[in-house]
């Protein structure tokens, strides 16, 4: 009888401690996914602020607000940025900008030309409507 108890007992320990083991590595798992999950939702949240920030920047939203003139963009174009980056946008001192529009956003390319961030190409400071035709120009490229 009192044998009986004791096996009872220790099977049942048995049998939680191996509950134990099985249930840790799933534990951890979904603790993992959890952290991932967290990850991800804050990378998402600063991609969509800068996004909503960059938008909400008057001048750019000026920009975007408006259609560009590809044509008066050439004109400007070959005034500002052709003793540079070539006649034809292929090339000189500045690289060539052909299909410059696929590898950048158009946030990229008003950056690039409103910052001076990479000399030697100089700041430039376009009206909202000169960029607009500027960027419907780069983007015939
Ligand atoms: C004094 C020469 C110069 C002038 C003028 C100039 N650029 Fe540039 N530009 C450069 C150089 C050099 C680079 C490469 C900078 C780097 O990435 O280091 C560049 C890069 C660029 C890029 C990025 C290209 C890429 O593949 O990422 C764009 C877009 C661009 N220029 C547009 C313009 C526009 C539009 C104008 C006229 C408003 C202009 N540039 C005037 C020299 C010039």
């Amino acid at each position: 009888m009192c044998m009986k108890t004791r096996t009872f007992v220790d099977t049942n320990l048995t049998l939680n401690l191996l509950d134990n083991q099985l249930s840790k590595p799933e534990l951890l798992i979904q603790q993992l996914a959890l952290i991932a999950l967290t990850v991800i939702l804050i990378i998402l949240l600063a991609i969509f602020t800068v996004h909503r920030l960059r938008v909400s920047d008057p001048y750019i939203k000026n920009i975007l607000s408006l259609t560009g003139n590809p044509v008066q963009g050439h004109a400007i174009f070959q005034m500002n940025c052709a003793g540079c980056h070539g006649l034809q946008a292929d090339g000189r001192v500045g690289p060539s900008l052909q299909g410059v529009s696929k590898r950048k956003s158009r946030f990229g390319l008003i950056q690039q030309v409103i910052s001076g961030e990479t000399p030697p190409m100089p700041q430039f400071q376009p009206s909202a409507k000169e960029m607009a035709d500027l960027l419907s120009y780069l983007k015939t490229l």
